[in-house]
C-alpha cells in the first residue's frame, strides 16, 4: 500500500481577521480583489490539514474533523494543483479545525492556507511563501493572508502572478489583543462568496466602497508605522461598518448582524466611554472581535463577563505563519 503513496504532508496555519476588508473580487475564477487589505492573524484558532497523495485512489477522500465529506471547493482547488503540478493523481485530505466552521470567524483563511502548504509539498512542489500565498488565495481570498504570522498586506494585484500577500513590519510595541465574542456556532446562512457578489453587482455605493477602502488601507499602514493603536482602531471599525453597509445596500439586501451584534457593538461603545479603549470589528457572521491592548484586555474581558459565558470569549495575540509538521 505505501509503496502508492507520492508524498504527505501537514501544515497548522492560523485564521486571519481583516482589520481592512476584502469584499469583492475584480476575477472571480482567480480570486483577485477589488482592493488590498490588511489583517492579523491570530494565535489561537488553526486549521491542521495532512494532505497524502495516492497513486490508488480513484478520487479525492476528504474528511474534515475526522468525517468523510464530499468539497467542491476543496476537489476544485486540488484540480488547480494538479494542473499546475503537471501531476494527475488523487489524495486524501484531512482536516481539523479548532475554528467553528463558517460562522465569520475566517475558518476559510486558515483551512486553504494549511491545504494550500500541505498540498503543494505533499504532490512534490518546493514552493516559496509568495507562492503558497498565490496557491491559498486560488481556494479562499482570505486564505492569502494566513501564511504569513502578524499584520499582513495582501497586494490585490492584476493577475495570477502579481496578487499575493506580504507581512507588514511593525513595531513589536505595538501591543495588539483581540477578543473574539462568539455569539453564534452556527454557519452562517450567506456566504462570503455570495454576499460580496451580490454587494459588487447590486450595491449602489461599491464603487465609493473602493475609493474608501484604498484609502482606509493608506491610513492603516500610516497608524501601523506610527505605533498609532487609536488610529489603527478607528480605521478597524470604520473599514468594517463600511463594509457591511454594502450588504445593507444590496438588492436584495442583507445583513450579517444579528440584535447580539448590535448589542455588542454598543457594549464596546459603552467601554470606550468608560477609558477602556477598544474598537470592534465584524466579519461575514454575526461574531464580534474587539481590539484592545495588554493593558485593558484583563479589564475588558471582566466587563464582557457580565454579558457572556467565559467559553464565548477568546483572547488572541498575534500568530504565528504557516508550520509545517512534516
Ligand atoms: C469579510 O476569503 O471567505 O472575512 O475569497 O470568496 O473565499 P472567498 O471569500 P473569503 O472572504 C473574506 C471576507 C471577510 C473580509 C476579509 O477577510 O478580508
Amino acid at each position: 500500500m505505501d509503496n502508492n503513496i507520492i508524498g504527505k504532508s501537514k501544515v497548522r496555519a492560523f485564521t486571519n481577521i481583516a482589520l481592512v476588508k476584502y469584499w469583492g473580487k475584480k476575477n472571480e475564477g482567480l480570486i483577485l480583489p477589488q482592493n488590498g487589505s490588511i489583517s492579523l492573524t491570530l494565535d489561537h484558532f488553526y486549521s491542521e490539514t495532512e494532505v497524502i497523495f495516492d497513486s490508488s485512489l480513484k478520487k479525492d477522500e476528504i474528511y474534515f474533523n475526522n468525517e468523510r465529506v464530499e468539497d467542491n471547493k476543496i476537489v476544485n482547488f486540488l484540480n488547480i494543483l494538479r494542473n499546475k503540478a503537471d501531476n494527475d493523481n488523487f489524495c486524501i485530505v484531512k482536516t481539523v479545525n479548532t475554528v467553528p466552521t463558517s460562522a465569520g470567524l475566517a475558518s476559510s483563511s486558515s483551512g486553504f492556507a494549511a491545504l494550500a502548504a500541505a498540498s503543494s509539498k505533499a504532490i512534490g512542489m518546493n514552493l516559496s511563501n509568495m507562492e503558497i500565498s498565490k496557491l491559498a488565495r486560488r481556494g479562499s481570498g482570505s486564505a492569502t493572508r494566513s501564511i504569513y504570522g502578524g499584520l499582513v498586506e495582501w497586494i490585490p494585484g492584476t493577475n495570477d502572478k502579481n496578487s499575493y500577500a506580504q507581512p507588514l513590519s511593525y513595531d513589536k510595541k505595538l501591543d495588539l489583543n483581540l477578543i473574539t465574542v462568539i455569539l453564534n456556532r452556527n454557519e452562517k446562512k450567506i456566504s462570503s462568496r455570495y454576499g460580496m457578489k451580490s454587494s459588487v453587482e447590486t450595491s449602489p455605493y461599491y464603487d465609493v466602497w473602493i475609493k474608501q477602502a484604498n484609502e482606509d488601507l493608506k491610513n492603516m499602514k500610516m497608524a501601523i508605522k506610527k505605533n498609532d493603536f487609536t488610529s489603527l482602531g478607528r480605521i478597524t471599525e470604520t473599514n468594517a461598518m463600511r463594509m457591511h453597509s454594502l450588504t445593507l445596500s444590496a438588492d436584495p439586501s442583507f445583513t450579517y448582524f444579528n440584535e447580539d451584534t448590535l448589542k455588542t457593538i454598543n457594549l464596546v461603545k459603552d467601554l470606550r466611554e468608560q477609558g477602556l479603549e477598544c474598537y470592534f470589528t465584524i466579519d461575514a457572521g454575526p461574531n464580534v472581535k474587539i481590539l484592545c491592548q495588554d493593558k485593558n484586555t484583563n479589564k475588558i474581558m471582566k466587563k464582557l463577563l457580565l454579558h457572556f459565558k467565559h467559553s464565548d470569549l477568546v483572547i488572541n495575540h498575534p500568530g504565528p505563519g504557516i508550520q509545517f509538521i512534516y
